[in-house]
């Protein structure tokens, strides 16, 4: 058979020839003597129209098949002058390959994002998710081929750590202990040392502090993997396991980083656009009409910069009404990061150098000891898409900041001994995967842009 895709591609060496298509049926209409299928062969977003008539020979049951049934079909491709599609093929044989019940959920009339959650088995058949899936892959191609164009080497950072990356304790445990009967020490807690790696372990939150290891070796790298979060946030843009890609640079500071994260930013939107472009045009026209103007102004102009405490001034001065007051110190809500890109500049920006104490142990400390080289990006219609810093590489600022934090040092014994042998200065940053897919695609909820969403009390499968 022959993929769809290669008949819209490569039309011309296909026109008036005689082909084999095998796909599942999307759409069929029949009249009395003929009958259109609209059938989807996975291999592309767009759909191939079929035409057929009482020629073939079981004309009456063919125009009965129920939608998703999955068919074989054979005949010649032909012009359609002044039709919606470009061609379509005339059937000289179609055959069943699997039948399908009659009460298939995806009928042709749209479904809400709602109601297509909760058939997520199925839901990769729609129009809407066979697009978003398809941005998905193309997105996470574009990211590797950015990184590797440049030289980035590709590290796997482990799933389970023996350490909390962000030091903010929203961890997912790992145990193969009896939990309703764990083995205890004298003073009544639990005994890890009986656990499975001999001590308490859990999901990663970030690899970080081992991309750290690797750029001190191999100066750029980058990771691309999952992550977990046990945060409890039940809002449209946290999952509990999402994708992050994490750069790490050596020999560099927070503006080489801001560079790095802005040039691959456009990349990403940039070659979406130019290897999805069915699926963006399906996202410009129906989730979002000012979607592609947009996206081409992101790639075209400048970020804007913003020291965090200019963008605190600017939020005071803006005189709008927060629902969680503005004042020096506190951190930023989604609705001040909203303002700041969306109100105040109107496109991406990079908020700069945070208060210490609102930001993770591992960012570098600023000559006025109050703040910390932290970047954040924050784009319109999200807020926060990518949060990064310069690191701190002073083994005895670093120590100082791990206590002053509450953390235990011993945990990161191995992180400061890095800062010992050649430990230069070295920043990077992390994307939130499914944050760039809502931004590429206009979905605004992040159980949309991910197969198998994992939040607040849903797991399925
Ligand atoms: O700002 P975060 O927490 O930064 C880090 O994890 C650093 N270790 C990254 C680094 O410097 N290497 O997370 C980075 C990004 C956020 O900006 C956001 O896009 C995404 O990860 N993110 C989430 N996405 C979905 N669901 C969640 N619960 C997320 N938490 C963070
Ligand atoms: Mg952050």
């Amino acid at each position: 058979a022959v993929d769809i895709k290669k008949l819209y591609r490569d039309t011309d060496d296909y026109m008036g020839k005689e082909i084999v298509i095998q796909g599942w049926i999307r759409t069929l209409r029949d009249s009395k003597n003929f009958g259109f299928i609209e059938v989807n062969d996975g291999s592309f977003f767009k759909n191939l129209q079929i035409v057929f008539d009482e020629t073939l020979e079981n004309f009456k049951d063919v125009a009965k098949l129920p939608i998703a049934t999955a068919i074989k079909v054979t005949g010649d491709l032909v012009k359609t002058e002044g039709a919606k599609q470009p061609f379509e093929i005339k059937a000289k044989s179609i055959v069943v390959e699997a039948p399908s019940s009659s009460d298939f959920p995806l009928q042709k009339k749209r479904h809400t994002f709602e109601y297509l959650r909760t058939i997520a088995h199925l839901r990769p058949r729609s129009n809407a998710f066979s697009a978003v899936f398809r941005v998905r892959s193309v997105a996470a191609y574009a990211i590797h081929k950015f990184f590797q164009d440049r030289g980035f080497v590709y590290v796997h950072t482990p799933i389970i750590t023996g350490s909390d990356a962000e030091g903010a304790g929203e961890m997912f445990r790992v145990t193969t202990l009896d939990l309703k009967n764990p083995p205890k020490n004298a003073d009544g807690s639990i005994d890890n040392t009986q656990d499975f790696f001999g001590k308490e372990t859990n999901l990663t939150v970030s690899g970080q502090l081992e991309g750290e290891i690797f750029a001190l070796a191999y100066k750029d790298i980058y990771t691309f993997g999952p992550t977990f979060r046990a945060e409890n946030s039940n809002t449209s843009r946290h999952a509990a396991e999402f994708w992050m890609i994490e750069p790490e640079i050596a020999f560099a500071e927070l503006e080489d980083n801001m560079e790095l994260a802005e040039d691959m930013i456009k990349y990403i939107i940039s070659y979406v656009l130019e290897n999805a472009p069915e699926e963006m045009e399906f996202f410009g026209s129906i989730v979002d009409k000012d979607l592609l103007p947009r996206l081409q102004n992101v790639v075209s102009n400048d970020f804007g910069r913003v020291t965090y405490t200019e963008a605190i001034k600017l939020l005071q001065e803006s005189g709008h009404n927060f629902e969680y007051p503005v004042s020096w110190g506190m951190d930023l809500q989604t609705e001040h990061e909203r303002y700041i890109t969306e109100q105040i500049f109107k496109k991406p920006v990079f908020v700069t150098d945070y208060p210490k104490e609102i930001k993770a142990f591992y960012m570098r400390l600023n000559e006025d000891e109050k703040t910390v080289a932290a970047m954040d990006l924050l784009v319109p219609g999200i807020g926060e898409i990518i949060g990064g810093s310069q690191r701190e590489e002073r083994e005895d600022v670093l120590a100082g900041k791990i206590r002053a934090m509450g953390l235990n040092e011993e945990d990161y014994w191995w992180y400061l001994e890095l800062r010992k042998y050649g430990g230069v200065k070295h920043a990077g940053y992390g994307l939130g995967f499914e944050r760039m897919i809502m931004y590429l695609t206009g979905m605004t909820n992040i159980r949309d842009v991910i197969p198998f969403p994992r939040t607040v009390g849903t797991a399925e499968f």
